[in-house]
């Protein structure tokens, strides 16, 4: 990492992980990923898939516990009950939808199934909020696209680089898409 050591929440939002019917692989493969990636985890949290409950979360892990990036996983598709976009548009100062478009251009390259996830990229004042799909597959192939790049996002955003004057050879080979 080129900056300090970011602080991350990671949220599953799942009915059945909830009720405990069914183990959640995704949230804690998110924290490994990141801890490998050089990140420290403030706080994970697993909720059923409710709208007001997530954003009230959301603004918990951006007002309060100040993390810089939070990552949902869970939540992004057609299901009736499917509501994490909607709930983290809620809560957003910002648009930064290049991080959604780029996770899905990676995906659709595995499979076209993943036109289906409905997942958005917000800011909310100096927090990240990506959203994620559910299954551990869908998680480590969206968050292998993005991960290497989300370091001077975050850089940008906290206001610890200013500029963005690097020649593009210099990039290292994972940050060219
Ligand atoms: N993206 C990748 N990279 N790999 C996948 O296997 N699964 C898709 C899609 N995105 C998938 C993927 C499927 S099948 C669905 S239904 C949507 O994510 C939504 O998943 P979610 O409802 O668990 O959030």
């Amino acid at each position: 990492m080129g900056h300090q050591r970011w602080k991350a929440a990671v949220v599953t939002l799942s009915d059945k992980g909830y009720t405990g019917e069914r183990e959640d692989k995704s949230g804690p493969l998110i924290c490994e990923m990141l801890k490998n990636a050089g990140y420290d985890i403030l706080k994970t949290v697993l909720l059923p898939d409710d709208k007001e409950e997530i954003k009230k979360c959301l603004y918990k892990l951006c007002d309060d516990i100040k993390a810089d990036i939070v990552f949902t996983t869970g939540g992004t598709g057609f299901a009736p009950r499917d509501c994490t976009p909607e709930a983290t548009l809620a809560v957003a100062t910002r648009n930064a939808p290049g991080i959604a478009e780029a996770m899905r251009l990676a995906s659709l390259k595995v499979t076209p199934r993943a036109m289906l996830s409905r997942g958005v990229s917000v800011i909310r004042n100096q927090t990240l909020i990506i959203n994620l799909p559910g299954s551990p597959k869908a998680v480590k192939e969206n968050l292998d696209a993005v991960l290497p790049t989300l370091d001077h996002g975050l850089a940008i955003l906290t206001g610890q680089a200013g500029e963005c004057g690097r020649d593009f050879a210099e990039l290292p080979q994972n940050e060219k898409i």
